[in-house]
């Protein structure tokens, strides 16, 4: 297996993790079960894992979202199989465009999933207008897949102007587990060229973070077994690492938060409620993954200034 054939299986590994999560009740999703074969249920830590990084998301998304009314777009850099789109339509927020990236291999893999099944293509093509799907790239009026390789950015700024991006509005890049695939210069080329071309963004990247210590190493270890390298590792040692990766290549300014810290912000009702659904047999080990995880938020321009808390 190659190292981009390595990095490009970690999207079903990260579907497999979703759809465990969903099927013991973290959250609602009627449609990651579309884009799985088989239930491998997870340890209860993994899936807290992912309950703690979806909602810690869709906290950073709906203060954006609150704050641009539906006059932004989104784009999921490295989306997978990824069922965002399709929840926010379920909860009726409007945004004037939606736009996945992911190696092409990976899109045509989710195009032709999309292709089978009506009630994801329904909520596509309810828009006027037609789906197109152009071999791994997929067009709809406000929702558009891409295939190509984020270190390629002249095919990405070409592809993005192919599916209506206005480099002018309020926009918001998503990356989950993704950047620390790609080796540092080629995602801070990727960040430079995001804070040059677009004048008011924000940035939601949520990936590891104490890489350096034991567990960080450990985890490390687990991954290369499993035929994965973290080339970006470098830029996940600290807090300070993942917010300097922004400030350094232009944007504004960043924070950073580990997923304890993140977990500990969820509204306490529902915090309550997951807690709920499994037991822990130690609350230790769940509490060190979340200390190897994080969410950094960036911005360049105005909408997101002063949005720098939890
Ligand atoms: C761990 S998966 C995460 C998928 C999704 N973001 C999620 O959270 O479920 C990492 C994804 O990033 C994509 N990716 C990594 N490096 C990439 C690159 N250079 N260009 C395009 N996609 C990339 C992989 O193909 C894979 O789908």
């Amino acid at each position: 297996m190659s190292f981009d054939e390595g990095v490009q299986a970690t999207n079903n590994d990260a579907t497999k993790c979703k759809y465990s999560a969903v099927k013991m009740g973290y959250w609602h999703d009627d449609y990651i079960q579309h884009f799985v074969t088989g239930f491998e249920r997870k340890t209860p830590e993994i899936n807290r894992g992912y309950y703690a990084r979806t909602k810690g998301v869709a906290m950073f998304m709906d203060k954006f979202l609150k704050k641009t009314g539906s006059n932004c777009q989104i784009i999921n850099l490295g989306a997978g199989f990824d069922t965002l789109y399709w929840r926010l339509k379920d909860s009726e927020v409007k945004v004037n465009n939606y736009v996945e990236v992911d190696f092409s291999s990976v899109t045509s893999k989710k195009c032709f999933l999309i292709k089978r099944s009506n009630s994801l293509l329904q909520s596509i093509s309810s828009q006027e207008g037609e789906v197109q799907m152009v071999g791994s790239d997929l067009h709809g009026s406000d929702y558009h897949i891409i295939g190509t390789d984020l270190r390629n950015l002249a095919e990405l700024e070409n592809k993005l102007s192919q599916s209506g991006i206005n480099f002018e509005i309020p926009t918001m890049f998503l990356a989950e587990c993704v950047l620390v695939y790609m080796r540092p210069e080629s995602s801070s080329l990727l960040l430079q060229w995001i804070a040059n071309k677009f004048n008011d963004v924000f940035f939601v990247n949520y990936e590891q973070m104490n890489m350096g210590d034991n567990f960080g190493r450990i985890m490390l270890d687990n991954l290369r077994n499993r035929g994965c390298e973290l080339a970006g590792v470098d830029t996940c040692l600290s807090s300070q690492t993942q917010m300097d990766r922004f400030v350094r290549v232009g944007w504004d300014s960043a924070r950073c938060w580990n997923m304890n810290n993140i977990y500990e912000h969820l509204p306490e009702a529902d915090r309550y409620r997951v807690e709920r659904l499994e037991m822990l047999d130690e609350l230790e080990i769940l509490q060190q993954l979340l200390q190897h995880y994080c969410i950094t938020i960036a911005w360049k321009g105005g909408t997101m200034a002063d949005v720098d808390h939890l």
